[in-house]
């Protein structure tokens, strides 16, 4: 069983720019924003059999809806985000207590590293062990794995984002339940790219176009054999598809107006 948090998108809006997808002037239109998130939720919750929790929105906190960036859980411990941008650090207490209040074991980071949670650190979903992976520089610190690996006693390779667009892991990265990778190679440095092969055999990397990596095909929330996309990536549904899993696009267009998909909207919570 798969349980996700997720916060409804009462909020939601593009209010600062801390990405090179946001514009202030490219507003996001609220009721279809509301009925794309409710469509992605419908798609969850009655095609891919997830459990969703829901968290209560704040107001002026329009960047709360991506729950991927509340921080990092790992059985009963959770480690909040310390987020880079001001705009973002006031989300920090809202989730902080929601750990809290859930009987999460909370384990704060330094004040001076950055790491802005599942957005940047992934590892293979139903792997009891086995590495995760870090993205840096763009949001999160390498530095900052250092100390979760500590943490969680987990191997975690730091992988280096190298292109703004791809500012956090899951935009680019997105590890599949039979072992298998969708991702974006270009978005990482060739040190990256070098250890990704290692880790990642030839025949488990399922490489996505730059077209689609733009429209987030990597932003994806993958449920056993079920993959949550954003729609208008056919080219990844059908790698998906060749390797037995069931796609399922969304539109999310309203999201990508913050630089978010399908993935952000969502928090792993096993
Ligand atoms: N506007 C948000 C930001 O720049 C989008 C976050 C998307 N989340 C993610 N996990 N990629 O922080």
């Amino acid at each position: 069983m798969s349980r996700l948090l997720v916060c409804p998108p009462d909020y939601f809006s593009v209010a600062y720019e801390i990405n090179p997808w946001m514009r202030l002037s490219n507003r996001v239109n609220p009721e279809r924003a509301r009925a794309q998130w409710s469509g992605l939720m419908k798609v969850l919750e009655e095609d891919v059999g997830a459990v969703l929790v829901r968290m209560k929105p704040a107001p002026g906190l329009p960047d709360m809806v991506f729950t991927a960036n509340a921080g990092t859980v790992c059985g009963r411990r959770a480690v909040p985000s310390r987020f880079r941008h001001p705009e973002r650090q006031r989300e920090e207490p809202y989730f902080e207590a929601w750990f809290r209040k859930q009987g999460y074991e909370v384990q704060k980071l330094d004040d001076d590293l950055y790491f802005e949670g599942a957005g940047d650190l992934l590892g293979f979903p139903d792997s009891v062990q086995g590495a995760w992976f870090g993205g840096y520089r763009q949001r999160s610190d390498i530095r900052a794995y250092v100390r979760l690996g500590e943490l969680f006693s987990r191997e975690i390779i730091p992988l280096e984002l190298v292109d703004s667009r791809f500012y956090h892991l899951d935009t680019c990265f997105c590890p599949l339940s039979g072992g298998e990778l969708l991702y974006y190679p270009t978005a990482f440095d060739s040190y990256a790219k070098t250890v990704i092969a290692e880790r990642v055999g030839e025949p488990f990397r399922l490489v996505v176009t730059e077209t689609e990596a733009l429209r987030f095909a990597c932003n994806a929330v993958c449920v056993g054999k079920h993959v949550v996309l954003p729609a208008g990536c056919p080219r990844a549904m059908t790698l998906l598809e060749t390797r037995g899993y069931q796609p399922h696009p969304v539109p999310l267009d309203e999201f990508m107006k913050a630089g978010g998909s399908a993935k952000c909207l969502t928090l792993a919570l096993e």
